[in-house]
């Protein structure tokens, strides 16, 4: 099997989900893979993802899936048990790093500034979420904020106000090995069952990124 980041690194980008009913799980996962988008970060900002995630590890096993948004070691332990592959959180907590290297899990914590990259790098982190990407200053905040730690080879995953539009700028920094995002599954297009939009969004999302 494929390694996790790997995948991700191969098709530049994922898919940060918000999803409310695990119903809706197999018809999400099917509507990715018809996309040609294997993978999926189903955050944990709603009751039902580590539901979604077993749904989905059970139901579709040639989706990647890793969970999102996880803030607590409870969360990182329900995710792992339902099927995770990967996970990411939006800021650092060295207890959830290490927590997560004990389990083996590859884990991608979030930073902005130096001093939180600082400190995730001294906790061994050589892939981190660059977060929020937009409003942190794009491309060339993260360019700035990354270049006295190029000697350590740490990668990135901008996400937060990455558009389709702007998947070329970031990939087209060496550090930059994927972006993420959640044009791609929106929670209202999955709620409605706007399925085909979403492989829509997702073949043009890679599309965009192998380009
Ligand atoms: C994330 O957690 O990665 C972000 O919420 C994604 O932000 P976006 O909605 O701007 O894509």
């Amino acid at each position: 099997m494929t390694h996790p980041i790997d995948l991700i690194a191969d098709l530049g980008v994922v898919p940060v989900i918000a999803i409310e009913r695990a119903a809706d799980a197999v018809a999400l996962a099917d509507a990715l893979l018809e996309g040609g988008l294997p993978v999926a970060e189903i955050t944990f900002r709603t009751e039902a993802a580590a539901d979604v995630l077993a749904a989905m590890r059970d139901a579709r096993p040639e989706l990647c899936i890793g969970a999102g948004t996880v803030l607590d070691k409870a969360s990182l332990k329900k995710a792992i048990a339902a099927g995770a592959r990967f996970g990411l959180a939006p800021g650092f907590d060295p207890d959830i790093v290490e927590a997560a290297r004990e389990a083996d899990l590859p884990f991608c914590p979030g930073i902005m500034t130096p001093s939180d990259l600082t400190l995730a790098a001294a906790r061994g982190v050589r892939l981190a979420k660059f977060f929020p990407a937009g409003v942190a200053g794009g491309p060339k905040a993260l360019s700035g904020i990354s270049a006295p730690f190029a000697h350590l080879g740490i990668r990135f995953i901008p996400t937060g106000g990455v558009t389709e539009g702007t998947i070329g700028e970031w990939l087209a920094l060496a550090q930059v090995i994927a972006v993420g995002g959640t044009w791609i599954a929106r929670t209202e297009d999955i709620r409605e069952g706007r399925f085909k939009d979403i492989s829509k969004n997702a073949a043009a999302a890679v599309k965009v990124a192998r380009q």
